[in-house]
């Protein structure tokens, strides 16, 4: 990892940097919605941001699962446009799975957009399978309205056994 950069648990004042940028950061997507203030304030022992200097450079929120506490799940990850493909949303990725194993979880889920084929590459170069059920959209297995009618959705999953690393 460059030795400019640091991965620090998210804060609440955060949100008020990274709100006004995720809809860019996806492309022009609404997903700010889907990122409230509740996160920073509420999930920060298991959400992090890689820094540089006081810049953001990428952020990920993730949590220990309240009904499994054996599944970690990551909600949002973003790398600014600039930052891509420069291995940062595989530092974060990496330091989430160190911290949900040091929890004791053994599985890490996540979901994507069919449309995100950006984000579905992404997942399977960090080792995850697609494990969705019930259809499919772009030639990708879905989860049919998953995210609300008509908001079908890429189901991930990952176990955390040692050197599964997806390379
Ligand atoms: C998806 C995203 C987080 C990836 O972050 P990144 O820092 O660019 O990814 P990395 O550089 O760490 O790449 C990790 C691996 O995934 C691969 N990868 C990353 N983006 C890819 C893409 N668009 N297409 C194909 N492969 C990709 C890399 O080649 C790399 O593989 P390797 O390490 O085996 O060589 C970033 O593109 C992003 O923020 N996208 C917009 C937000 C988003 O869609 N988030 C995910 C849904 S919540």
């Amino acid at each position: 990892m460059e030795t400019s950069i640091q991965i620090r648990h998210l804060a609440p004042s955060d949100f008020e940097v990274i709100s006004p940028v995720v809809d860019e950061w996806w492309g022009g997507r609404q997903v700010g919605q889907s990122l409230p203030r509740l996160f920073f304030e509420h999930f920060a022992p298991t959400s992090f941001a890689l820094v540089h200097g006081s810049e953001v450079r990428a952020f990920l929120v993730g949590f220990r699962s309240q009904s499994n506490p054996g599944v970690a799940y990551i909600h949002f990850v973003g790398v600014a446009p600039a930052y891509r493909r420069g291995g940062y949303g595989r530092i974060l990725y990496t330091h989430f799975f160190e911290c949900a194993t040091s929890l004791g979880c053994t599985e890490v889920q996540c979901i994507t957009s069919p449309i995100n084929v950006g984000s579905i590459a992404f997942h399977k170069r960090m080792g995850f399978r697609i494990i969705s059920v019930g259809g499919e959209q772009n030639g990708v297995p879905v989860c049919l309205d998953y995210a609300g009618k008509g908001k079908h959705r890429v189901r991930f999953s990952r176990l955390l056994a040692p050197g599964n690393d997806g390379t």
